[in-house]
């Protein structure tokens, strides 16, 4: 049984990036795994500072949801990252996330990443969130075991009904 923390940096809810991560989740869970979804719109999550006082104590000085959050990251087995595609990228909520890494940096490699991206452009369009998403994760000592790609994809629910759902749903059941 692995634990799975998915990271939805989406702010719509039920949104298309919400809707494979859950199908990610049906596919975990038929297999025996335990998923918890973290909607990192919900939570609050401020800038980093760069003040580095990280570096000396190991904590960050923002008093916000980060430290718990960061405390799943580094519980997981298996962590899935999920984003729309905002101009040509990920989206800024998903990138605050990554910057309020710093205090873990270190500890924070040895999972199997599975990313979502989705967007309205066709796969080459989104490359460039895969690539720049599969550096971060892999420069932090991870592995990426999959790509689910939302493509095609703009009004909320638009996914419903591509392929990218039985992809989804089979990433989640094989991990
Ligand atoms: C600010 C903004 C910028 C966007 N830029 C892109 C883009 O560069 N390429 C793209 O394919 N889609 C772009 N989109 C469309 C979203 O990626 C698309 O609607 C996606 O399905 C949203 O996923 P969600 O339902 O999980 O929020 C953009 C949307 C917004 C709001």
């Amino acid at each position: 049984m692995k634990r799975v923390v998915l990271l939805s940096a989406s702010p719509r809810k039920n949104g298309n990036s919400d809707i494979l991560c859950h199908e990610f989740i049906r596919g975990a869970e038929e297999a025996g795994n335990t998923c918890e979804l973290i909607p990192l719109y919900e939570k609050k999550i401020g800038f980093c500072r760069a003040c580095y006082a990280c570096f000396k104590t190991g904590r960050c000085v923002l008093n916000d949801d980060m430290a718990e959050i960061l405390e799943k990251v580094q519980d997981s087995d298996v962590l899935v990252i999920a984003t729309p595609t905002y101009f040509l990228t990920m989206n800024g909520m998903l990138k605050t996330t990554i910057d309020r890494f710093l205090p873990k940096w270190q500890e924070l490699g040895g999972h199997d990443v599975y990313l979502i991206i989705t967007g309205h452009d066709s796969r080459s369009g989104l490359k460039l969130a895969g690539d720049e998403l599969r550096a971060i994760f892999e420069n932090l000592g991870n592995q990426i075991k999959g790509i689910i790609w939302g493509e095609n994809v703009w009004q909320k629910g638009e996914v419903l009904n591509t392929k990218a759902m039985d992809e989804a749903y089979h990433a989640g059941l094989g991990i």
